[in-house]
């Protein structure tokens, strides 16, 4: 195993170890998140926990499925006791960039509806300031191309001068579960993240946006030298 598997899944493991017994629990999307499920699913099996899951997308739901872990709709939950999650990136103040798999809008209702929200990454996530990795924002399917263009000029107002790129996947555009597209932003260093926030909420025809802010309670940071807890 890659020294990065090997520190996403002992993350995923430390996140498992927060779990208790009877708890509702949202389950990310992606490979980190994938390794928390499996550690969860580990404790299930054992007899250790019952738990309820709320998954963030078809393909976590999948895995708890295989794995034993029952599943409740975000509207049954009622209020989530944990969620973990990965991220793209990890910024100042646990600011996140989340959507690389394309479920940003599933995990940020899933994140909303949560007490206590645990982000884990291993420490190539973490940087001093957020926009390496493009921002994803979901837009409305219906006239895609003319949101993007009002969302360039709505950059241009908070001072991106990034042209918003159609994720593609085999030349045609990659859909989201609730039938949106993604537009990815090279925003390069984002100073400040709220107001390019708000600006991007207000383009209509966008759905959400991967900025995470204000929403991780804890970060778990598996590196060479062990896990790290970050607060914001
Ligand atoms: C999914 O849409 C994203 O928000 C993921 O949380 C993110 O892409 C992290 O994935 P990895 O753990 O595979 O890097």
């Amino acid at each position: 195993m890659s020294a990065a598997a090997e520190q996403k899944r002992a993350a995923g493991e430390a996140a498992a170890a927060l779990v208790q017994d009877g708890m509702t629990v949202g389950l990310g999307t992606g490979s980190t998140a994938a390794e928390f499920v499996r550690a969860l699913g580990r404790r299930v099996a054992a007899g250790e926990l019952s738990v309820r899951g709320v998954a963030t997308s078809d393909a976590t739901a999948s895995l708890a499925r295989e794995l034993g872990i029952a599943l409740i709709e975000l509207d049954a939950a009622g209020e989530i006791d944990l969620t973990v999650d990965g991220a793209d990136e990890v910024g100042p103040g646990l600011s996140l960039i989340k959507g690389g798999g394309a479920a940003l809008l599933r995990e940020k209702l899933v994140w909303e509806a949560s007490r206590r929200c645990v982000v884990i990454a291993d420490r190539s996530k973490v940087v001093q300031r957020l926009g390496r990795f493009p921002l994803p924002v979901e837009v409305i399917a219906f006239g895609h191309v003319s949101t993007s263009r009002r969302l360039f000029d709505a950059l241009a107002e908070v001072d991106v001068g990034a042209a918003p790129r159609l994720r593609l996947r085999d030349g045609a555009p990659v859909r989201t579960e609730s039938g949106h597209v993604i537009y990815d932003i090279p925003c390069g260093a984002i100073p400040d993240p709220s107001p390019l926030a708000d600006a991007l909420k207000a383009v209509t025809g966008v759905v959400d946006h991967g900025l995470f802010l204000d929403l991780a309670d804890e970060a778990l940071i598996a590196g060479e030298g062990g896990m790290e807890r970050l607060m914001p």
